[in-house]
């Protein structure tokens, strides 16, 4: 199980502290917004490209943004890990996926809640990552769609062995074990982890 715990949810001011503070888990995720594909705006390359120096965990960047192909190259260099896309975002898929492995480096695809499943099935030997959102993406701290869940397993019966499968959105102890029923393997929670008391004790509790 690849925990990934979103800073969306942490204390931008503290950034590293708050950084620290997760890396029991696997990964970091980091929501990138640019106000015209979701209606918020969030961080961009310089500050990923600051994380990158306090951090040595992998950087799951998830770009909410138009023409994601403009910008990839930037956040490869600022030290990118796995970069997921929005198919809703962009007309050529394949071509995308191509220019992030170029940097050598995990390409992943997100669906929205609206998006049906069958629009990865033709894409999904190139990609290393489903990400399938479990809110409308934008914001931190929505309720979790369990439709947009259900998803996964027509995923998981056309996919590789190894194609990760993430969900993104009102992740807490209890929504993960349905998504992990479906077939999930990657979870990413920015609330649930970074508002609770314990921070380690909430991503243990994800495992
Ligand atoms: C939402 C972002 C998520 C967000 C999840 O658009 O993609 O990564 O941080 O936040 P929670 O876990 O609070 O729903
Ligand atoms: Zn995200």
């Amino acid at each position: 199980m690849i925990i990934s715990p979103s800073i969306l949810s942490a204390d931008f001011a503290n950034l590293e502290r708050d950084i620290k503070a997760v890396e029991t888990a696997d990964w970091l995720h980091i929501d990138v917004m640019d106000g015209h594909f979701v209606p918020n705006i969030t961080i961009g390359v310089p500050v990923v490209a600051s994380i990158r120096k306090v951090t040595d965990m992998p950087l799951d960047v998830h770009l909410m943004i138009e023409n994601p192909e403009k910008y990839i190259e930037a956040f490869a260099h600022a030290g990118a890990d796995i970069i997921t896309f929005h198919f809703e975002a962009v007309s050529d898929v394949n071509a995308v996926i191509r220019l992030i492995k170029s940097f050598g480096i995990k390409a992943g695809m997100s669906i929205k809640p609206k998006t049906p499943a069958e629009v990865v099935f033709p894409y999904l030997e190139n990609l290393d990552m489903v990400l399938v959102m479990t809110v409308e993406p934008g914001f931190g701290g929505q309720k979790f769609m369990q439709d947009c869940a259900e998803k996964i397993p027509a995923i998981k019966a056309k996919a590789q062995d190894n194609l990760i499968i993430q969900v993104d959105g009102g992740i807490n102890a209890e929504t993960a074990r349905i998504c992990t029923s479906y077939g999930a393997n990657s979870l990413v929670a920015g609330n649930y982890i970074y508002k609770s008391a314990d921070i380690k004790s909430a991503i243990a509790s994800l495992r």
